[in-house]
């Protein structure tokens, strides 16, 4: 097998011109990461999901930097050659530049990222620009972004009135003036998201539920394979239901274990007679 090589910026900018998709998943933990960079996955996001995912919360808010740092050193030990990217979690970088431009940093510094991604539009340009300014690739998130469900009334597509999409597409052109090497534009509708892909010439665009015009897609691991119990989003695709395989394998070994079927000989070990006479003899 060839060994694969690291992937930079540069190359991912030369598959957005060349219109090759950027394949984009989430990824938190170290076994899951091995196998997606054998899968040959061009970037990794270890997302504020985990919080839900991994984590169990019913939200993306109560994770912490210490949380993200901990999962991202754990996905870059199993893909060191994937353009690895961390999520700036909720209130890493809104409070200031200086805290976006120090978290952003740890991520580098601690973790071994790539880049980093933040939430937000027009009103984050300052961050941006503190994080480019201090020489670390930062993405954008518009569209659904689950740090502020609250505000934006649940989880719901943004961008079907004009007013609001004009919004979105502005704050894109903010963001990409500001130094973002991409956009990560989530449940927008599709003809939002191919003409913010259309306009933008400094960045490329990436697609979580927003269609196919974008750069390249992102999908939520645990929604591909069937693996967060609570809901499925309409724009997953499931690619092979893990979770029932796993749970059919964790019942079986219930079975198996209860009816005395499991373990065989093969699944542990024994000790020869002499040194076992030895022992009966040594503890007479
Ligand atoms: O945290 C995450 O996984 C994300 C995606 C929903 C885009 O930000």
């Amino acid at each position: 097998m060839t060994e694969r090589k690291k992937t930079t910026l540069p190359m991912l900018f030369k598959k957005a011109a060349d219109g090759q998709p950027i394949t984009w998943l989430t990824c938190y933990d170290y076994p899951t990461a091995y196998l997606q960079e054998q899968a040959g996955i061009d970037m990794i996001l270890v997302g504020d999901s985990l919080g839900m995912t991994m984590l169990g919360y019913e939200s993306t808010l109560p994770v912490t930097m210490d949380d993200m740092i901990r999962h991202t050193q754990a996905v870059r030990r199993g893909a060191p050659k994937v353009f690895l990217i961390g999520d700036m979690p909720y209130m890493s970088y809104q409070p200031s530049v200086e805290t976006a431009i120090r978290n952003a940093g740890r991520f580098m510094a601690e973790a071994g990222c790539d880049g980093v991604k933040l939430e937000g539009g027009t009103e984050m340009v300052d961050r941006v620009r503190g994080i480019v300014g201090a020489g670390i690739p930062i993405m954008g998130h518009l569209g659904l972004t689950p740090q502020s469900v609250s505000a934006l009334g649940g989880y719901r597509v943004q961008g079907k009135g004009a007013l609001q999409a004009k919004k979105i597409v502005d704050d894109a052109k903010a963001l990409e003036e500001a130094g973002v090497y991409a956009i990560l534009l989530e449940m927008v509708p599709d003809r939002l998201c191919k003409l913010i892909t259309e306009r933008a010439e400094k960045c490329f665009i990436m697609s979580l539920g927003s269609g196919t015009d974008a750069h390249g897609q992102l999908l939520i691991y645990h929604d591909m394979f069937g693996l967060y119990p609570r809901f499925k989003p309409r724009m997953a695709k499931v690619f092979g239901n893990a979770g029932e395989v796993i749970l059919n394998g964790l019942k079986a070994y219930v079975e198996e274990v209860s009816n005395k079927t499991f373990p065989q000989p093969e699944n542990y070990f024994g000790m020869n007679d002499d040194e076992y006479d030895e022992l009966v003899k040594l503890l007479d």
